[in-house]
C-alpha cells in the first residue's frame, strides 16, 4: 500500500546487506512512498554485490562508506546531496556488529580490541553520522534520523553480549544529539527498538532460534517483522510524526511491557 507519504523527500539508507536486512525493506518501502535516496554500506559488504539489485529496483545510487570513518561519511553525505539535488530529509542507521559475539567471546571475557571495534561500528558511528551531517548542514528542517536498537539496552539478554552496551550508548546518542539538533536545526533523532528478526546480524546471536520463539510467545501481538519495522520507519520519516524526537520507540508487539503471557505460564504448569 503506497500513499506517497515520502514524496519529494531525499534520504540516505545505511545497512542493506541482503533482502533479509531491515534496511533493505525500508529502502523498498521508501521507494514505494515516493522518496529518492542513496544506498550505502561498508566497502567490504559491497563485495557481495547484492545491494546493486536493490539499487536497480529503487533507482538509487550506491556509495560505499565505512560508517566508522569520518572522511567516508563526509564524502557520502556531500555526494548524496549532489546526486539527490538538495539537502537530506531522512537518514536510516541500520548498522550493528560485535566482534566478541562473532568470535564467541563471553561477556565476562571480552577482548577489548574487539569491544572497541564493535562499539565504534554499532554505536559511535551513529554520532559520527549525525555530527558529519550537522557540520555539512546537510539536513532539511524537520528531517528525521533513525537508528535501530534492541531491548537488551534496558534489560539483560545474556547472549546479546557487548551489543547490549553498544545499544545503550546508541540510544543515549539519540537523546543527546536529538536535543542539540532539535534546537539548532529542527532535526529529529530517534531509535526504534525492534523485535528479534531473522537477518544476518540477528542470527549471529547465540541461541537466536529459541530466542525468537520465546519472544513471539511473550509478545501479545507476536514479533514485529522486518517489513512492519520498515513501515514504522517510513512513518517516522514522514511529516506525520514531526514532533517525535529524542525517543526510544518500542516496535515489538508489546514485548517490552509484558511480564509474562498465559502461553508461557502454561509451559511451566505441572
Ligand atoms: N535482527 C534483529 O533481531 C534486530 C533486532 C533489533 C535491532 N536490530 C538492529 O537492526 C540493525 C540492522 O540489522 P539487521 O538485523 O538488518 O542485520 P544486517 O546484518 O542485514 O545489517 C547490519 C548491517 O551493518 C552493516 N555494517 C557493518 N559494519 C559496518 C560499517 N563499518 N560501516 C557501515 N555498515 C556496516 C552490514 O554490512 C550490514 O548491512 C542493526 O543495528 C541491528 O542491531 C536487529
Amino acid at each position: 500500500m503506497a500513499n506517497d507519504i515520502l514524496k519529494g523527500k531525499r534520504g540516505i539508507i545505511f545497512g542493506a546487506l541482503n533482502d533479509q536486512s531491515i534496511a533493505w525493506k525500508v529502502a523498498e518501502r521508501a521507494h514505494e512512498e515516493g522518496a529518492t535516496f542513496v544506498l550505502t554500506n561498508a566497502p567490504i559488504a559491497m563485495r557481495m554485490g547484492e545491494i546493486n539489485s536493490l539499487a536497480e529496483k529503487t533507482g538509487s545510487k550506491v556509495i560505499p562508506a565505512d560508517a566508522t570513518n569520518v572522511e567516508d561519511l563526509e564524502k557520502l553525505i556531500a555526494e548524496s546531496m549532489e546526486i539527490l539535488g538538495g539537502k537530506i530529509d531522512f537518514i536510516l542507521h541500520s548498522i550493528g556488529m560485535s566482534v566478541n559475539v562473532r568470535k564467541g567471546r563471553h561477556y565476562t571475557d571480552e577482548n577489548y580490541d574487539f569491544t572497541m571495534k564493535g562499539f565504534d561500528v554499532s554505536a559511535l558511528s551513529f554520532h559520527k553520522v549525525l555530527q558529519t551531517a550537522k557540520k555539512l548542514d546537510a539536513m532539511n528542517e524537520w528531517g528525521s534520523v533513525l537508528a535501530l536498537t534492541y531491548i537488551a539496552a534496558q534489560r539483560v539478554f545474556p547472549d546479546y553480549n557487548d551489543m547490549a552496551d553498544n545499544k545503550s550508548y546508541l540510544e543515549s546518542i539519540a537523546r543527546s544529539f536529538g536535543y542539540h539538533y532539535g534546537i539548532e536545526k529542527k532535526v529529529r533523532v530517534n531509535t526504534i527498538s525492534q523485535s528479534p528478526t531473522m537477518t544476518t546480524a540477528g542470527s549471529g546471536v547465540k541461541g537466536f532460534n529459541e530466542f525468537i520463539n520465546y519472544s513471539e510467545k511473550m509478545s501479545p501481538l507476536g514479533n514485529a517483522s522486518a517489513m512492519a519495522c520498515a513501515d514504522y520507519c517510513i512513518a517516522m520519516f514522514s511529516d506525520l510524526t514531526k514532533y517525535v524526537t529524542m525517543q526510544n520507540l518500542f516496535h515489538d508487539g508489546g514485548f517490552s511491557n509484558t511480564g509474562v503471557t498465559q502461553e508461557v505460564i502454561e509451559r511451566f504448569s505441572d
